[in-house]
This record gives C-alpha cells, sequence and structure tokens, in this order.
C-alpha cells in the first residue's frame, strides 16, 4: 500500500470522531488534510461549517461547499484534525512543511481536542531528523538565523516562500530534539520568531496512523 493510501485511510478514521452532535469542525493543512476535507465533504450537511488554518484549506473547504467560520466567532471548538510531519509516542510533533503552522498552531491551542493524523512513517523516537520550520518576522531572518546556529541547528531559507501571515520560513537542520516543550518553549521567547514548528506545549491527543492494513490509534 502506498503512503498516499495509508494517509487517505487515516483521515477517513477521523471521521468517526464527529458525532453527531459536533457541528464545527477545526481543520488542518496539506496533503493528508485534503483526504479528510474530502471526507467531511459526505457529512457536510450535520455541520454548521469548519475554522480553517490556512488560506488553501479555506479555499478546498469553499470548494467542497463546506462553510468557512471565523475562529473569532466559535467557542468552543470541540476538535481540530491535522496532519503532522513526525511525531513521537507521546503526540509532540513537527509541524510546518506546508508553512501553514501559524494557523496550525492557533487552530489547535482553541481546540478542545486535537487529532492528528499521518502515515505510519511519520512516528520517531526522537523528533528533528525532519527539518524544524520556523516562522520569522522577514527583518529578524539574520538575527533569528544566528540564534538558531547557536543552538547547534542549520537554519536554510525556504526558497520563494512566503506564508499566509506574509513572513518567511526557516527549516533548521540538524537538531536532535531530546526536550521538545523546553525547546519550543526557548525558541517562543527569541525576538521575531512568530511560530515555531514545534507542537509539544500543545501536543496532539489522539494520533491515527494509517499502515498497510490498518489504522493504529495512540493517546496521549
Ligand atoms: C502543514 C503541516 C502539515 O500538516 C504537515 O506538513 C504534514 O503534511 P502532509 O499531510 O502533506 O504530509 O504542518 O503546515
Amino acid at each position: 500500500m502506498s503512503q498516499e493510501e495509508m494517509k487517505q485511510r487515516a483521515a477517513e478514521a477521523a471521521l468517526a470522531f464527529i458525532d453527531d452532535d459536533t457541528t464545527v469542525v477545526g481543520v488542518g493543512t496539506g496533503t493528508t488534510i485534503n483526504y479528510f476535507i474530502e471526507a467531511l465533504a459526505k457529512i457536510k450537511v450535520r455541520l454548521e461549517g469548519a475554522v480553517s488554518s490556512s488560506v488553501e484549506t479555506t479555499r478546498r473547504l469553499k470548494a467542497r461547499g463546506i462553510p468557512v467560520l471565523d475562529l473569532n466567532g466559535v467557542w468552543p471548538l470541540p476538535i481540530y484534525v491535522d496532519g503532522a510531519d513526525e511525531s513521537t509516542r507521546s503526540l509532540q510533533l513537527i509541524k510546518g512543511g506546508g508553512g501553514a503552522l501559524t494557523g496550525e498552531k492557533i487552530v489547535a491551542a482553541a481546540s478542545e481536542k486535537f487529532i492528528c493524523i499521518a502515515d505510519e512513517t511519520k512516528l520517531v523516537d526522537v523528533l528533528g531528523d525532519y527539518p524544524l520550520p520556523v516562522e520569522v518576522v522577514p527583518m529578524a531572518r539574520s538575527y533569528v538565523g544566528r540564534e538558531l546556529l547557536r543552538r547547534g541547528g542549520q537554519p536554510v531559507l525556504r526558497e520563494n516562500f512566503k506564508t499566509d501571515q506574509g513572513n518567511l520560513i526557516l527549516d533548521v537542520y540538524n537538531l536532535q530534539i531530546l526536550e521538545p516543550a523546553k525547546l519550543e518553549a526557548e525558541l517562543n521567547d527569541i525576538a521575531g520568531i512568530v511560530t515555531v514548528g514545534l507542537f509539544a506545549l500543545r501536543p496532539a491527543d489522539i494520533l491515527l496512523l494509517g499502515t498497510a492494513d490498518s489504522v493504529k490509534e495512540l493517546r496521549r
């Protein structure tokens, strides 16, 4: 079975967590989430709408006839579904491969339950093989780069890319992230960093991993 099929399998399994009382769903960004949007379209009649994490997801939701709601007008947000670039068994994540980390972090923070969907290749023992995306305000690019170098990372500017918020992304290589929550808090404190692609202070609550023959469920 291909990686795409495993992503689709995880995405479809997430539908089971949306019960009849759930009228609003937070929706992440990425290729796995694109399968989830397709699945969500099948139950859209019982949804008031979705809170989107990015411009691309907003476009896809609207194209499927799913109303997009402003997060400011939604409370509580019972459930958020999103993908990941890496996850540990304690459901701490690296995200932001698609560059939507700021919207994703906000919607994840505002949600009561965060369900992460991924194929099994995303499960790791230690975070950091995947380069850590860090969103920076353009004028802080060099300063933040030096701060990341001081911490042992190799920041590389993502070429020809601007986030939905108009910022840049530094992809940081060579980090072995043994204490994800500590590193997230430390990087959050550096002036000019908007969002760190570590989701450790607010990890996922449930991880659905598509495998070749099933979907594995991991809980925190
Ligand atoms: C986008 C993300 C994605 O969730 C992450 O990159 C995984 O993407 P995919 O589902 O395409 O493998 O964080 O910013």
